[in-house]
């Protein structure tokens, strides 16, 4: 734990009150959603301006204090867990949008902005904020950024990674950079901006980040289609990209529907089972485009590739569609799942799926596997239940020795162990699964150059 005298110190260096050492705020500032550690910070500070940040960094670099950056805490790799008497520093006050550029069609954002606030900035101003995910609603852009979270619309927009024009960071040194100037075109050498983009606080803090914006979709529509098996999904996929340009293709398991409706306030698609369910969405901009849709979905259903399907025909059931996939990680979070974020490219899905099936099946018989993810830019996310006999240590330690063979498995179709939620400390001890020795040893390099104290965020994607 850092020594009292210390926590003193740090109360001088931000304004009376911004500084928390409560059981309460240590228990909720300590933890992101995962249930794998448990929380034990020092002190939660809150800074209000980059000055402050700057001034957090150079304390703790001066009594070796370690920093763990916190945002909306809704990560699902523990990257922002503080479980070693590490100073949490809190972006929560620091959540204003500074500035709007229409003809840039740029905002510049505080990192503690919410990404729904960011959302509804941008539609206030008749534009489009694309990077979108069920935890919208409380993550924040400066976690986005350090996640490079990606969501429901990678297919056609990409991760965080493409919307931020600009940052400025503060480095694991206290040095305040200016990275990118929020240009279009800049070919002045290294990119440092794409490095801090999912370095998940081990390298700086993030102060500030120019975002970019997008055009508005003209009257999104969704379909729901049930697929006979797993190996109809991609078929169906090709098919619809043949013809329209999808704004998302996400699939999940009847496993997955299951749970859904079992809450009782989401009405299910349609009356017919299916194994599987994929979720496509495109902008229906003219009626050629809806009977463009209509004629594919009768195609994929001649070919047996889907048993039933139904189109939003409104808001309301677009929203209602979409419920079905997004509500799925909060209504399995009350089963304590292992999860997996994995990804291959998206012509391996079938074999590395099939390969993944099979090694889950024999090595978990007794639980519970579900299967959804955004299918149509390779990324699964395969979750196993946790059977309530099973204390949470022992269930989470026979899912660890399986690890083995899925990341393996991985491996072999060149594929990522994290695709999306970030190393953190869950997958830390597998990274060398999808990076190699030389390339882990560079990556260490650069963090001992930007935060040469090992103050940042440690113990996250690397063991200290
Ligand atoms: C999702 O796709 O729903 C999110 O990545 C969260 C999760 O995997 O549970
Ligand atoms: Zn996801």
């Amino acid at each position: 734990m850092t020594d009292p005298v210390l926590i003193e110190e740090l109360k001088t260096l931000v304004e009376p009150g911004k500084v928390l050492t409560d059981a309460e705020s240590l228990a909720a500032y300590g933890k992101d959603w995962t249930k794998h550690f448990a929380p034990a910070p020092s002190a939660i500070v809150f800074p209000k301006t980059v000055e402050q940040v700057q001034a957090i960094v150079r304390w703790a670099n001066t009594h070796k204090v370690a920093l763990v950056p916190s945002g909306g805490r809704t990560g699902l790799s523990a990257a922002a867990v503080a479980a070693n008497g590490e100073v949490v520093v809190s972006f929560d006050n620091m959540n204003q949008i500074l500035d709007f550029n229409a003809t840039d069609r740029t905002v510049v954002c505080q990192p503690g902005v919410v990404t729904a606030q960011l959302q509804q900035f941008a539609e206030d101003k008749g534009l489009y904020y694309p990077v979108d995910f069920a935890s919208a609603g409380s993550s924040q852009i400066g976690g986005n950024i350090g996640t490079n979270a990606g969501g429901i619309k990678v297919i056609r927009y990409g991760m965080t990674r493409n919307w931020v024009a600009g940052m400025k960071v503060v480095t694991g040194k206290g040095d305040l950079l200016e990275l990118n100037k929020d240009l279009i075109k800049n070919a002045t050498g290294y990119d440092l901006r794409q490095l801090f983009i999912g370095a998940e606080g081990t390298l700086g803090f993030v102060v500030e980040a120019t975002m970019r914006l997008e055009r508005q979709p003209t009257n999104l529509t969704a379909m729901v289609l049930g697929t006979p098996d797993f190996d109809s999904i991609m078929p169906v996929l090709h098919a619809f990209q043949d013809k329209l340009d999808l704004t998302a293709f996400e699939f999940f398991s009847d496993k997955c529907l299951d749970k859904i409706l079992g809450r009782g306030d989401v009405p299910a698609p349609f009356e017919t089972r299916a194994p599987f369910y994929a979720l496509l969405e495109f902008e229906a901009t003219t009626e050629e485009r809806a009977d463009q849709a209509l004629a594919t979905f009768e195609h994929c259903v001649n070919e047996g590739w889907v048993i039933d399907g139904v189109m939003s025909q409104s808001e309301q059931q677009l929203q209602n569609l979409w419920k079905l996939r997004e509500y799925i990680s909060e209504t399995i979070s009350h089963w304590t799942p292992y999860k997996n974020d994995i990804s291959v490219t998206v012509s391996k899905v079938p074999a590395f799926l099939a390969d993944i099936d099979a090694i889950v099946s024999q090595n978990y018989p007794d639980f519970e596997v579900l299967w959804y993810g955004h299918i149509g830019d390779g990324n699964l996310h395969l979750n196993i239940l946790k059977p309530e006999a099973l204390s949470k240590d022992e269930f989470f330690e026979k899912c660890a020795s399986v690890n083995k063979w899925v990341f393996e498995t991985v491996e072999k179709y060149n594929g990522s162990i994290s695709a999306e939620h970030g190393v953190g400390m869950t997958k830390r001890d597998y990274l060398e699964y999808s990076r190699s020795a030389a390339e882990i040893e560079y990556m260490k390099a650069v963090k001992a150059a930007f935060d040469p104290n090992g103050i940042m965020n440690p113990g996250k994607i690397f063991a200290v």
